[in-house]
């Protein structure tokens, strides 16, 4: 068992991206980015528009070519400039699907999906029963003769699937897959990509700028800002344990303020006034100091609320502003001494009233500190 841990762990990841960099003029749109993507692994690139997601993909695809740093696929360098190395997209052996579907509208289901095997020079029978199954695979199998022309954008998405799936790709790489479906439309398509990732074991890369997409299908994120990758986690790691204040603000809508450490307390809590001059005790990793500057991140659905309990002692006083109604919770504005907070009751208990005095308490080990301007790095 051990022994076989060890082979395990001696494979090299499937693709392996070194301090890679690629500039347009002067401004770099991937800047030294590293990461590793094991085998079975689903990444999400998650960040917003313009960070250099694209570019990322592109650049592992081979439809651009770095300028500096190197990539490996399997072990095998595929782009590294320094030692003249560039193998071309159609040699790597990648999957991809993009937000324009790229169907060909005069082919039927079967000829689109059958193209990249025609391209291979693969035998008819060989191409019948490739595209059969992976049509099977998508649940396209009843629309193989009809036109693409006439597909829904979820069935054309299926299309481009299946088409990135044929010819067995070492890796998959989507960009944007779903982000010109509808809101029902891509919640189901999300978890069949889910499933359908599970089920084959592709390694894959998945860009998007919609972090309910990032959590629900990463293994691992990549946040990415400015062409870096600012942090590397689990989603839960990156939801619980953010770094920085964009992480944070990017991944959740956590209540977020600035702050200043008046002092350290017993077990990994600090005393922190807020710009608004509250005071309350929040948890941090041990790297704080007096006088710290930070930011203080609080999930609003870690909060309570309610009307009838003002001697707390680790209660605050504060007044509903506005309450929404979400379906399986409401989400409550409040103003706690001029700063606007967000709580979320999950259930569907009677709700507070607008403009209702009340008392607010965040649990002290939930509310976490972020040192402003940390100097931690990525992974
Ligand atoms: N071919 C190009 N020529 C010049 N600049 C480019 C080119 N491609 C991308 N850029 C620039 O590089 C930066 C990153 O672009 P990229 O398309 O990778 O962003 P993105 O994260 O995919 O954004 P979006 O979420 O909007 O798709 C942007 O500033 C963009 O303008
Ligand atoms: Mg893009």
């Amino acid at each position: 068992m051990a022994f076989e841990r060890a082979a395990l762990k001696s494979q090299a990841p499937k693709c392996q991206v070194e301090a890679l960099t690629k500039r347009y003029g002067a401004r770099a749109a991937v800047d030294a980015v590293t990461f590793d993507v094991d085998e079975g692994e689903f990444v999400v690139l998650l960040g917003p528009s313009g960070c250099g997601k694209t570019t990322m993909l592109r650049l592992v695809a081979g439809l651009a070519a770095p300028d500096e740093g190197r990539i490996r696929l399997d072990g095998k360098s595929v782009a590294d400039p320094a030692r003249d190395v560039f193998v071309r997209a159609e040699r790597r052996g990648i999957g991809m699907v993009f937000q324009s579907y790229a169907i060909w509208p005069h082919m039927n289901v079967f000829e689109n999906v059958a193209y990249p095997l025609r391209v291979r020079r693969q035998r008819g029978e060989e191409i019948k029963r490739k595209v059969e199954s992976v049509l099977a695979l998508v649940g396209l199998s009843a629309e193989s003769r009809r036109s693409a022309a006439q597909l829904s954008g979820g069935q054309m998405q299926r299309v481009a699937l299946a088409r990135a799936l044929v010819f067995d790709p070492t890796l998959l790489l989507f960009d944007e897959p779903l982000s010109n479906l509808d809101l029902k439309l891509r919640e189901r398509l999300r978890l069949e990509l889910k499933e359908l990732q599970r089920r084959t074991g592709l390694t894959s890369i998945y860009v998007t700028h919609d972090q309910a997409e990032a959590v629900e299908l990463a293994d691992r994120i990549l946040v990415m800002e400015n062409g870096r990758v600012v942090q590397v986690g689990a989603p839960r790691e990156l939801y619980h344990q953010p770094q920085s204040r964009f992480v944070a603000e990017f991944i959740s809508t956590a209540n977020i303020f600035a702050g200043q450490v008046l002092a350290r307390l017993a077990d990994d809590f600090a005393s922190v006034k807020t710009m608004t001059g509250r005071e309350l005790a929040v948890r941090h990793d041990g790297t704080v100091s007096e006088g710290d500057l930070v930011d203080v991140v609080i999930h609003p659905e870690d909060c309570r609320i309610s009307v009838d309990e003002s001697g707390r002692p680790d209660g605050y006083q504060a007044r509903i502003v506005s309450r929404r109604y979400q379906g399986t919770s409401t989400r409550y504005t409040l103003d706690w001494a001029g700063e606007m907070f967000d709580v979320v009751v999950l259930g569907s208990e009677a709700p507070l009233a607008e403009g209702a005095e009340v008392t607010l308490t965040v649990p002290r080990e939930r509310a976490r500190i972020i040192v402003r301007n940390s100097a931690r790095g990525t992974r």
